[in-house]
This record gives C-alpha cells, structure tokens and sequence, in this order.
C-alpha cells in the first residue's frame, strides 16, 4: 500500500497535539501496526482513549457448523437461493473455511445498529450486489458492484448500504491480505508489468469524526468468537491519521487481465494473498490468439490445491449447471478440467465476458451446514456424458440425489 494521510497530523511522531475546544486537551495517539512494529503501520490521534468502554457485554462464540461430506468429490452449490438476512455481520453465512480462510455468503437486510471490528483478520469482502458505504476510524470508502472492500484487522467499521439488494462474498483470513510482491518494485512501488496500479486502489476519501456521548455497541471479532461492549463516546473521534494501513476498495474490472498466443495459468489472474491462499480476478478479457490454441483450461491436477471459483457475471451455459452466484469447488487429489464438448465449442473465440473470483488455498477446505444445503452432487458427474444432471430432493433427508443415467 501507498503513504495516505488524511485530517490534522502533527508534524513529529509522538509529540504533543494540543486541542482547544472549550477545554485544552491533548490528543490520543495509537499506532495501529502488524507484526508488532515490524510490519505496515498507520497512527491515528483521537480525542479520547480508543481503550475506553462503559460496559463489558456478552462473548458469543461463532459456530461454524461443519459438514464433513461421505464423499471426497468435485462440487457445486449456487448460492442464489440462499435467503437474504441479517445485518451485514450477523447475516454471514460461512460456506467453507480452514485455518487461513473462512468463506461466507453475506445478504443483509437489516440495518447495522453499532460498530464492528476485526480484531484476529483481515477482511475482504466481494460485493457481487449492492452499493453504500463503509464508515470506518479511517473515514468513509463509497463501495459499488463488483468492488473488492479490504478492510484491516483493528479497523472499528460500520457498513451502510444504500441499495435494497445486497450480496456479498466475505473473506476472513488470520493472516494478512496483501498484493503479490512480484507487481511490486523493491521500493514497495506496483510495477509496470503489474495487472493494476496504485490509481486503481481507493483510500478513505473523508474524515469523519465525531464529538459525541451516547451508547455505542461496538462487536470485536477475537478467540473464534465475537465479544460485544458498550462505548459511551463515539468510536470515530479520529482528527487525523497517517500511514500504510487502512481500508480500500479494489473493483475487479479495474484488473487488466493478461492473455496469451496460448493459454496462460490461473496466477496470471492473482488479484490478492494471503497465508497459504490466492485471491485470483477472471476478468473479462480477449483468449489465447493463435489459432491452434485451445482457449480453455486444460486439465490439471493441483495437488496441494483446492481451487473454489465464485461465478460473478456472463454467460455459463456451457458449463453444466453453473448459474450466477454458483460456486464451484475442485478439491486437492483429483484433476478437473473442461467438461465434455466444451473445448470443441469454445475453438476459435476471442474473446469472454466471463467475471468470476476464484481462490485457491493450499491446505484442504472444510465445509459447512450451508453449503451441504445448497450442495448439488450431481456436479460430481458433470464429465460423464451418460449421467443426467437434473437432481432430485430427497425431501426427508434434505440432501440431493442424482436420478441417474439420461436417456
Ligand atoms: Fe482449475
């Protein structure tokens, strides 16, 4: 990330900031950083102790409800139809997670009535619908369709959408997120060859700050669980901050994806990472151009990966059974690839309006009660031309049956 600074900030680190409003007073200052102080930090100066609580609440401990599946293959589950609900917090929904990543569906409907802080990861979330804005100790970031929101660990935040629909892909890791260091220089600086530059990334644009008394619920992520407290000043009482850390909005078409004379890999896509997993942007993009070459994947076995693929917008007839909003999962120890007839139809395009995020993690993926709902075993048959596709709800046992053969 680059250098941001936004409100008053003294000229030294550590000196004395006086304020005269009414009282003379000295400001607060905190260091916000990773890595204890080795790593990316901003400072901020506040009017009052960010330490201070009025009343410690409830610790309510995040039940992930995991699903351990009878069967170790390819799946597909579309989260279209799962329902809208919550606030932005309270309605996400994890799919899948392991000890680098955790994956959920967020569609809230409710208002956020207080604060949120991230106190064991760093966030992002992917924002397939909806627009608004996130109010945060940094100042607001405007958010929009297709806007990656990265937001870091200690950042005390509160989403306000401003359309009816919202529709999120949230990420949580307890590492960091960062962009690949081959885009950048030694200097820190993206390089030319980089799939986006630093125009393409949007701090806090305004500081908003607050002088206020009142109640504040403030909910902080920590221990695998959300700890709740109640704040009798405003959280946002930052006159200025500067630094390194701090929230910003990436939008997936701002990627200018890479093609080739024949195909290139999935890390030619890499959008983000983070410990033992990649963020990866399928862009819509022109296809391999000599005119032998085979403009899909070939089949391949990532051994040590599991490779997950969120279907963002264009067209995925041709891939049975994928809807927008569909999620596919090629786990680790088996090749996956195109299925039958799609490579012979895709011969001699040029070009693809296909948006999809996909992430790769290389430690295996559990999944969760939500995904086993949506879950769609056919999908494992999906390269067997004799297999229908159409599944059958076993209505007793909740769960899908493939019918069988087709005709
Ligand atoms: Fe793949």
């Amino acid at each position: 990330m680059r250098y941001v600074s936004l409100g008053e900030v003294p000229a030294k680190r550590h000196s004395q900031v006086w304020r005269d409003n009414g009282a003379r007073r000295l400001l607060v200052e905190e260091v916000l950083g990773y890595e204890g102080f080795s790593g990316n930090e901003s400072i901020l100066y506040h009017l009052g102790s960010p330490c201070r609580i009025d009343q410690i609440g409830e610790f309510r401990t995040l039940d992930r409800d995991a699903w351990l599946p009878d069967a170790h293959v390819h799946r597909l589950a579309d989260t279209g139809p799962i329902e809208p609900a919550g606030d932005p917090l309270s309605g996400r929904r994890a799919l899948m997670f392991n000890g680098d990543i955790e994956v959920s569906i967020c569609k809230p409907v409710e208002p956020m009535a207080g604060f949120y802080r991230n106190g064991e990861g760093d966030e992002v979330i992917y924002v397939h619908r909806g627009r608004g804005t996130v109010h945060t100790v940094f100042g607001s970031v405007e958010y929009r369709e297709r806007d990656y929101v990265v937001i870091p660990r200690g950042t005390t935040h509160r989403w306000e959408p401003s359309d009816d629909e919202q529709y999120w892909l949230c990420f949580h890791t307890p590492g960091e997120i960062e962009t690949p260091s081959r885009y950048r220089n030694r200097y820190g600086q993206l390089l030319e060859h980089a799939p986006y530059s630093q125009r393409d990334f949007h701090p806090p644009s305004e500081l908003e700050t607050f002088e206020e008394q009142g109640e504040y619920e403030l909910t902080v992520r920590v221990r695998g669980g959300l700890q709740t407290y109640l704040l009798d000043r405003h959280p946002f009482d930052v006159v200025g901050w500067d630094g390194y850390v701090y929230p910003y909005t990436f939008n997936a078409l701002d990627f200018e994806p890479r093609a080739g004379r024949f195909h290139l890999p999935p890390p030619t896509h890499q959008t983000f990472q983070g410990p033992n997993f990649v963020i990866c942007t399928f862009a819509p993009r022109m296809l391999d151009w000599d005119e032998t070459s085979v403009p899909l994947p070939y089949h391949h076995s990532n051994i040590q990966s599991e490779e997950v693929m969120f279907y963002a917008e264009g067209n995925y007839a041709a891939r049975k059974g994928v809807n927008i909003g569909s999620i596919t999962l090629h786990p680790s120890g088996l090749p996956h690839g195109p299925q039958p007839g799609a490579v012979e139809k895709a011969l001699g395009a040029k070009h693809t309006n296909e948006l999809a995020v996909m992430w790769d993690t290389f430690r295996p993926l559990e999944m969760t009660a939500v995904w086993r709902e949506h879950d769609n075993p056919a999908y494992a048959y999906s390269w067997n031309e004799d297999k229908t596709l159409t599944p059958s709800l076993d209505e007793e046992e909740g769960a899908s049956v493939v019918t069988g053969p087709s005709a």
